[in-house]
């Protein structure tokens, strides 16, 4: 059944019921009630109290902040990374979280090209399957089989997106993703969050980027994350003025 069909009132609650159990099943709800940083320094700093807000397969967020305000950290914690050291971060059993970073494209194998890298990472695949969803991100035809060290930036990160999304996680998280990227590869990773049907939790303060993929700005600032109610140039001038 697909959204904007017109339902019968029977299919309609059926749909209806769907969703809410989707929701519930997948909502990635977060509470902390205090989290310390995981530094194994005893009486550490406390960098968040009272942090409580959900994430689920239709956010579609940038956390914005000051530098080691703790956004990384967040992330971290969401990830399964870091633990709180008090408090709990709920993660539905069912959730699958997938970690993009520029770290993930640094890390392709430069010396494969980008179907043997995908065969490498998901053996027992079928080759066909690899080749449709790298064709997804416009790897397609001879670009396949190119050896990535010939790859642009752009289609580099194409091909690290391919490979993080490949078992259809729910949700994405990137960590300040277009940095040292070209404006092509930014453009390809906001295609490639475009055509993603799930939730994004992403750190940047790439206006390009922020404004083609997310509706949501959160502020990090004091030990606090609070919804941002307006865009990224307006809190940017909010930023200047103060
Ligand atoms: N491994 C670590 N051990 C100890 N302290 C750390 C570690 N990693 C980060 N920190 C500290 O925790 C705080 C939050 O760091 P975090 O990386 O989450 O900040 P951030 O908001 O992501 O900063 P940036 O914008 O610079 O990436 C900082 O004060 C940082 O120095
Ligand atoms: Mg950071």
């Amino acid at each position: 059944m697909q959204r904007g069909h017109l339902l019968s009132s029977q299919e309609s609650r059926h749909w209806t019921d769907w969703v809410i159990w989707m929701k519930l099943l997948m909502t990635l709800t977060i509470n902390l009630i205090s989290v310390m940083h995981h530094s194994v320094i005893p009486g550490g700093p406390l960098m968040f109290k009272n942090l409580n807000f959900g994430i689920d397969l239709d956010s579609r967020i940038a956390m914005v902040g000051p530098n080691g305000i703790g956004k990384s950290t967040i992330l971290k914690l969401i990830a399964g990374e870091l633990q709180p050291t008090s408090g709990t971060v709920f993660r539905s059993a069912k959730v699958r979280i997938a970690v993009f970073s520029q770290h993930h494209v640094d890390g392709l194998d430069l010396s494969s090209n980008p179907l043997l890298y995908m065969m490498r990472c998901f053996p027992g695949v079928p080759e066909q399957k690899l080749r449709a969803h790298l064709g997804s991100f416009g790897v397609t035809g001879n670009l396949a089989l190119q050896p990535m060290y010939t790859l642009s930036g752009g289609q580099k990160s194409r091909v690290a997106f391919a490979k993080i999304t490949f078992k259809k996680p729910h949700i994405i998280l990137l960590d300040e993703p277009s940095n040292h990227l070209d404006l092509d590869a930014v453009e390809a990773l906001i295609q490639g969050l475009v055509l993603f049907q799930g939730g994004i939790l992403m750190v940047s303060h790439d206006e390009h980027l922020i404004s083609g993929s997310v509706d949501e700005l959160w502020v990090v600032s004091q030990g606090r994350v609070t919804p941002f109610h307006g865009s990224f140039m307006d809190y940017k001038k909010i930023l200047q003025s103060s």
